[in-house]
């Protein structure tokens, strides 16, 4: 053995232990999504930019929350493992690193389940019904009898969110009434139990709503999204077909970019010269809407080109999948029985005197 040898094996448990000590030092975050479908640019802008920014400041645990696929989608839960493997390759293709952070799976985590019987009861029922983000969907949603369980999600996000006690919530704009709830929830817990709980943040994305190509809100299922997954010629088609502004017939008319959801895009994807010159182009009816969704067709895909070879190089390693989820589940899980032990606890449901210590 060599001096550089001896001295490596002396110091590397110590480097572990400071590694360990770093690792629980850092503030946590916790977000995710539903395996409804691949993810779309609205995702990227709003939240997936943000986790991978912060991956190395923050821990990071991603949910893909598949309970809250039965919120809307009660009778296609067939193709929930399909979708469940598109989302981690979305996750892995922008830049999400399973060595860094923790991606799991919802239900894999039973102690999730349990949290969220309790916090059930520290909210009124009022209040569930009062948050604007679920009687927008339950609007816009076609389903005829809106269950229990799809007002109380936002109930459930709360036991995901806090199941590893995070920080800090990288979310869609949409989703901040969730996390305003959840807020409440932790200061509940915290009030009538014990301080167990950060009260988290929600951290809105740079651009907080990227509209659909029809300028409606973008989701999968209103057909109006780009997703990251798209091919080169679908983005084209897709993009070719957008409305702009309805004003404009003539590409030599006056356009207003204020109001025309391409030029949204311009602000998110282009760069600000860019987007200035478009601005006043447009305005002094000297690019025809046809050219410039041309130029936005090539800065879309430019964006996409690594991500989607990210994409495919994942794809085709046979195994990787299945244990990055694997080990995501072991960990979050680990985390989140430290919580639900906690949280136990508190509220005298550890019962040890009775049943003694380990039961
Ligand atoms: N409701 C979120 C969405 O539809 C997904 C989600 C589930 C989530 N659990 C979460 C987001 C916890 C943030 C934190 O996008
Ligand atoms: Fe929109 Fe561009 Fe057409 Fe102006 S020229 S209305 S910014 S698509």
């Amino acid at each position: 053995m060599t001096k550089d040898e001896r001295t490596l094996k002396i110091n590397l448990p110590l480097l572990n232990t400071r590694m360990k000590g770093k690792r629980d030092m850092k503030k946590r975050i916790l977000t995710g999504d539903r395996p409804t479908g691949p993810l779309h640019l609205g995702h990227y802008v709003g939240s997936l930019e943000n986790r991978v920014m912060l991956q190395d400041k923050y821990e990071c645990f991603f949910v893909i929350a598949d309970y809250q696929v039965l919120t809307d989608h009660l009778k296609e839960t067939k193709r929930i493992g399909e979708f469940i493997k598109e989302i981690v390759l979305d996750y892995l293709a922008v830049g999400i690193n399973p060595e860094k952070s923790t991606i799991f799976i919802q239900s894999k985590i039973p102690e999730i389940a349990e949290l969220t019987t309790y916090f059930s009861m520290m909210i009124s029922l009022a209040r569930v019904q009062r948050n604007p983000t679920v009687k927008e969907e339950i609007k816009a949603s076609e389903i005829s009898e809106v269950s229990y369980g799809f007002v109380g999600y936002p109930i459930s996000q709360a036991a995901d969110i806090l199941s590893v006690r995070a920080h800090l919530v990288p979310v869609g704009e949409d989703q901040v009434a969730h996390i305003e709830q959840t807020r409440e929830i932790a200061r509940t817990f915290n009030r009538l139990f014990a301080s167990i709980f950060p009260v988290p943040e929600a951290l809105v994305g740079r651009v907080a709503r990227l509209p659909g190509l029809d300028s409606q809100k973008m989701s999968k299922s209103r057909g109006n999204a780009i997703f990251l997954s798209d091919s080169s010629e679908s983005v084209r088609k897709k993009i070719m077909r957008a409305i702009t502004d309805p004003a404009r017939i003539h590409p030599t008319d006056k356009g207003h970019p204020d109001v025309c959801n391409i030029f949204r895009y311009y602000v998110a994807f282009g760069n600000p010269p860019e987007c200035e010159e478009i601005e006043t182009s447009c305005k002094s009816g000297k690019i025809g809407c046809v050219n410039c969704k041309k130029r936005m067709v090539e800065i879309i895909n430019g964006f996409l080109k690594p991500i989607r070879e990210k994409r495919n190089h994942y794809a085709n390693q046979s195994g990787f999948i299945k244990d990055v989820l694997i080990t995501g589940n072991r960990r979050a899980r680990e985390e989140a029985k430290k919580t639900l032990e906690l949280v136990r606890e508190a509220m005298h449901f550890d019962y040890k005197d009775l049943l003694g210590k380990d039961n």
